[in-house]
């Protein structure tokens, strides 16, 4: 039949990988189009929404492929497949798109919030699984602003706004000062936000702070911290969400010891949280 046809003509592919990715696509791609039956203008429907999406990627912020990846699980799934061993190590969730590379470097404890919102510290260790603090490790941490976008996408906020590299100290102590993460919506101006409107689905991410970790001779940690009194929790648009990631945002004093040593002159919350990497 036509799908062996097509199957068979991938049986010479030099890369033997590349030969079972292709026929397993092909395999998965007929049975879709077998058991779905879709019409021609269908089918066109499907070729303008793949070509929609690729027409909102660019270099920098907009990668309208991973939203779509992400709105269907595919890049949890991924994720699973990828780390799907317990090995005591921080778990892992999705990237996202909006990671920027080379963003400030920042002291012990810095602001990196040059635009309003309710002051908090986020501070713990990076350890070993035997709980050896690791010097050095690089905290890549970025988040929105209370508008619910990150800076680059929002070309309004300042350059670095709420976002930048931390490092631990001698005894794999890292501290933030921020804001408060919100709740925010994932872009819905272009196919993905159609999909989503078209099912019936809402477009809200539950507030968190994103992490990327790494320390020469560890695995690189990609993962979020969640407010664990989000509204969102139980419905990420991009089913992100693992209990073991859940932080409190607990209410500290004006005065207190803390605040003075990070120069918070009012109220704060902080949240603490200790990572932990798998050896590379
Ligand atoms: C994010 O958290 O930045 C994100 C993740 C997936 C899709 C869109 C945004
Ligand atoms: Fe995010």
């Amino acid at each position: 039949m036509l799908t062996e046809q097509v199957v068979a003509s991938f049986e010479n592919t030099p890369n033997p990988r590349l030969r079972a990715l292709m026929q397993s696509l092909v395999r998965h791609l007929h049975a879709f189009v077998r058991e779905t039956e879709p019409t021609e203008a269908e089918w066109m429907t499907a070729i303008r929404f793949l070509t929609e999406t690729g027409k909102m990627c660019d270099d920098v912020v907009r990668q309208e492929f991973i939203l779509l990846s992400d709105t269907l699980g595919v890049s949890m799934l991924v994720d699973a497949i990828n780390h799907r061993y317990a090995t005591g190590a921080t778990e892992t969730t999705v990237f996202g798109p909006f990671y920027m590379e080379g963003m400030p470097e920042r002291t012990f404890g810095e602001n990196m919030a040059h635009t309003p919102g309710e002051p908090v510290v986020v501070r713990g260790r990076v350890l070993t699984i035997d709980g050896a603090p690791i010097t050095d490790a690089v905290l890549d941490v970025w988040q929105t602003a209370q508008n619910g976008m990150y800076s680059g996408q929002d070309t309004q906020q300042p350059h670095g706004n709420l976002r930048g590299r931390y490092r631990t100290d001698a005894e794999g102590r890292y501290a933030i000062t921020t804001i408060l993460p919100v709740s925010y919506p994932i872009p819905t101006d272009g196919p993905v936000g159609k999909m989503l409107d078209a099912t019936g689905r809402h477009p809200w991410r539950p507030a968190h702070l994103h992490f990327m970790i790494e320390a020469p001779g560890y695995r690189t940690l990609v993962t979020h911290l969640f407010d664990e009194s989000d509204p969102y929790l139980k419905s990420d648009a991009v089913f992100g969400v693992k209990p073991s990631l859940m932080v409190e945002y607990r209410q500290r004093d004006a005065h207190d010891q803390l605040a003075r040593q990070f120069e918070l002159s009012g109220p704060y919350r902080e949240a603490t949280y200790d990572f932990t990497l798998d050896r590379g």
